[in-house]
């Protein structure tokens, strides 16, 4: 089963999750984008009524190309019920990385506005330790370079010999959706996810990072045979 299999598998797998009469977030990337078709063809086939929130505008897009309709957080006022999205890393206790899409502001937001929220990945995104991808730190436009150099000192007093590096979309920065940069933090492996979080998230400037910690309800992955259910804490389901 290649990759792009097993993503196809987790995010089907979690479409029929899905029930009719629920809000529901749309996650971002390529993971995330099985689970919006499935659920697309689920709409069509069954005449499922949902009200969904995408995390991003390119999710926005590929929902209308499969007859989503989609409202802004704002408009899910009772919360939203179940929020299906991808991730870079996942690591123990349903820990993650996520943000190499870009999107992990508005995945945030959705995903702190839901009761359930099911990580979909494939295997290789299953990890011992967080670190190996890049962490990516979303940050103001206006004076980007010093909260850099702000996230560098802090890196260095946590231990970290890291340098942050400016996400570039060809010889641009990379904007985000809500017009701020990203700076992908190459920390190799992350000791305490927990303090860093709180120390990065403290910085003037920095508007959100990558570390998604006891927010997954259940993660679904992808593989060779089946697709295998963990809950925080380890437990295979
Ligand atoms: C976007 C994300 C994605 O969920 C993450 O990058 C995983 O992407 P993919 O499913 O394409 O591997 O966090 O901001």
């Amino acid at each position: 089963m290649s990759a792009d299999d097993e993503k196809r598998a987790a995010g089907t797998t979690a479409a029929a999750l899905v029930q009719t009469g629920m809000t529901v977030g749309l996650g971002t990337g390529s993971t995330a984008a099985w689970f919006v078709i499935a659920l697309g063809e689920r709409i069509r086939n069954e005449g499922l009524t949902l009200r969904c929130v995408a995390t991003s505008r390119a999710t926005e897009a590929l929902a209308a190309e499969h007859g989503i309709a989609v409202i802004g957080l704002d408009e899910a006022v009772d919360g939203i019920d179940l929020t299906v999205d991808g991730a870079d890393e996942v690591g123990p206790d349903l820990a993650l990385i996520k943000g190499g899409g870009g999107a992990l502001l508005r995945e945030k937001l959705v995903w702190t506005a839901s009761r359930q929220c099911i990580v979909i990945a494939d295997s290789a995104k299953v990890v011992d330790q967080l670190g190996a991808f890049g962490l990516p730190v979303e940050v103001v436009s206006f004076g980007h370079v010093s909260t850099a150099a702000r996230i560098t000192a802090v890196l260095r007093e946590l231990g970290y010999a890291a340098t942050p590096r400016l996400r570039m979309a060809g010889t641009d920065a990379f904007i985000t959706d809500n017009g701020g940069v990203i700076y992908d933090l190459p920390l190799g492996s992350i000791h305490d996810p927990g303090g860093l979080a709180l120390r990065l998230k403290a910085l003037v400037g920095v508007v959100e990072h990558g570390l998604f910690i006891a927010l997954a309800t259940r993660a679904l992955i992808g593989g060779p045979q089946e697709v295998a259910v963990l809950a925080p804490g380890g437990a295979h389901l």
